[in-house]
């Protein structure tokens, strides 16, 4: 176990709290090891590395329409990738939050880049990237 490294997270004490109570009643050790299962979870989820050639799927967002320019950066970034994005649909969820979901298809490298563009936007809640690959390549 010497290749343990050691990293500082900032996250909202309501979320760290409820994550608290979540490994406490799967009877985690710790929080590392929760943690690290997390991560582990997610990078087997999408296994992209597996993934080659064309994917299709959906990119799922949740976010408060009402936080300064997100819908802007929203569409730009949506904009930058129109040559992947075959639909996109927006539900108002209530008077503050949106839902967007947006139907890709296109290299997984591209769908990726453009998922990873969007959920890292200051002010989006919550966010999935589901795919499943498009063609078949030997
Ligand atoms: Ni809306």
């Amino acid at each position: 176990m010497n290749n343990l490294v050691r990293f500082g997270v900032s996250l909202d004490k309501k979320l760290l709290d409820r994550f608290d109570k979540k490994i406490l009643r799967e009877n985690y050790p710790t929080r590392s090891k929760a943690i690290a299962d997390l991560i582990t979870r997610d990078l087997v989820s999408t296994e992209t590395e597996k993934i080659k050639g064309v994917v299709a799927g959906t990119i799922t967002l949740v976010f408060d329409h009402h936080k300064r320019k997100l819908l802007n950066t929203l569409t730009d970034i949506q904009h930058k990738f129109h040559n992947i994005i075959i639909s996109s649909q927006h539900v108002h969820l209530d008077h503050h939050n949106c839902l967007e979901i947006i139907v890709v298809k296109g290299k997984v490298h591209d769908v990726e880049n453009l998922s990873s563009q969007l959920k890292t936007v200051k002010g989006v809640i919550c966010a999935a990237l589901n795919i499943a690959k498009a063609e078949n390549t030997p």
